[in-house]
């Protein structure tokens, strides 16, 4: 198939990415079985199983629970390595990777591991074949902000290997305000700011994020398609979106890929990427994310490239490495 084809060829920067949402079920298992840990699911097969889900807060329950496989160091450097070799297979040159800290600590694992483990798997890779990257923390949102300024306290010793911090987990009820604080503080630290916002939440939630967190970029906010005059901001301030369409309808933000906003977005002059959020449970990673919407919306090479381009100048690379590579 010739969009395929395109599609795999192009260069392309992944923005949106959790490295728990690579854990793989076979994966799981086998790191699982290397730790002594038994995970709550018969086999491979019943895990997969449960991947139809409901909402945003069914899939994070599954997504939690996994993580009891990840316990050292060496898991999440392979974790990260394994996707990592995956993405440079879908012509991935740069990636920008979450992880969320505090689904760690929660249950003994503390930041040290998780940090050296994931930062060793993002040096190798980049001196091997690539891709490039950055680390961002994230925040979860339905715990309180005391526990995130607790865990920006806890990450202090490895800030050089973090570029930024983001908020995520379940949205309805957490807005962004309830962070503003440990936002001001990160920024006071030097570290850049991106938030999910407009995934399941309003499109009150991506303003507020943009004017209560100072943030540079919006994780989903596919939900300012509500709101003419915020879509029309967004695209006068070039505020980009990170949108992962397979994401959206796994998780049933919208029906199908035919009523999703981002074509609308797109054609509203916002600076859209297309991301795969947690690839190992959505069904697809970024390549098959732009497949969906090329399907969908019968987007042509120039869309395509521009969608990839796009990837390129709203990462927080260096305006001179940004320049080489677009
Ligand atoms: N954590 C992992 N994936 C997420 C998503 N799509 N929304 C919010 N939190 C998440
Ligand atoms: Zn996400």
């Amino acid at each position: 198939n010739a969009a395929q084809d395109f599609i795999a060829g192009l260069p392309k920067a992944e923005l949106h990415l959790h490295i728990e949402g690579t854990l793989e079920p076979e994966t799981a298992f086998a790191l699982a079985e290397r730790n002594g840990v038994k995970l709550p699911y018969a086999s491979v097969e019943a895990m997969r199983r449960l991947y139809d889900f409901k909402n945003l807060e069914d899939f994070l329950d599954l997504y939690y629970q996994a993580t009891q496989a990840l316990l050292t160091e060496r898991d999440f450097y392979d974790l990260a390595r394994a996707y990592l070799d995956r993405a440079r297979d879908e012509n991935v040159r740069h990636v920008e990777i979450f992880f969320d800290p505090q689904a760690h600590m929660r249950r003994g694992v503390p930041f040290g591991p998780v940090v050296e483990g994931l930062s060793a798997a993002l040096n190798d890779a980049a001196r091997e074949g690539g891709p490039t990257s950055r680390l961002l923390m994230c925040f979860l949102r339905d715990l309180d902000e005391a526990d995130a300024l607790a865990t920006l306290e806890a990450a202090r010793p490895w800030l050089d290997r973090i570029t930024g911090v983001g908020l995520d987990s379940a949205e309805a009820g957490n807005p962004p305000g309830k962070f503003s604080e440990v936002y001001e503080r990160a920024r006071s630290l030097g570290l850049r700011a991106v938030a999910h916002a407009g995934e399941e939440g309003p499109a009150a939630y991506v303003a507020e994020a943009l004017d209560r967190l100072k943030v540079e970029r919006i994780d989903h906010g596919v939900h300012a398609i509500d709101d003419a005059a915020l879509v029309q901001r967004l695209a006068r301030e070039q505020v980009p979106l990170t949108v992962c369409p397979l994401s959206n309808i796994r998780l049933c933000v919208y029906p199908d890929m035919r009523a999703h906003p981002i074509q609308r977005l797109f054609e509203a002059g916002v600076v859209v990427t297309v991301n795969s959020d947690d690839p190992a449970y959505f069904g697809g990673y970024v390549n098959e994310n732009y497949r969906a919407i090329q399907q969908a919306f019968t987007l042509g090479t120039a869309e395509l490239t521009q969608l990839a381009k796009n990837s390129f100048s709203a990462s927080f690379l260096s305006n001179d490495d940004k320049q080489e590579r677009i």
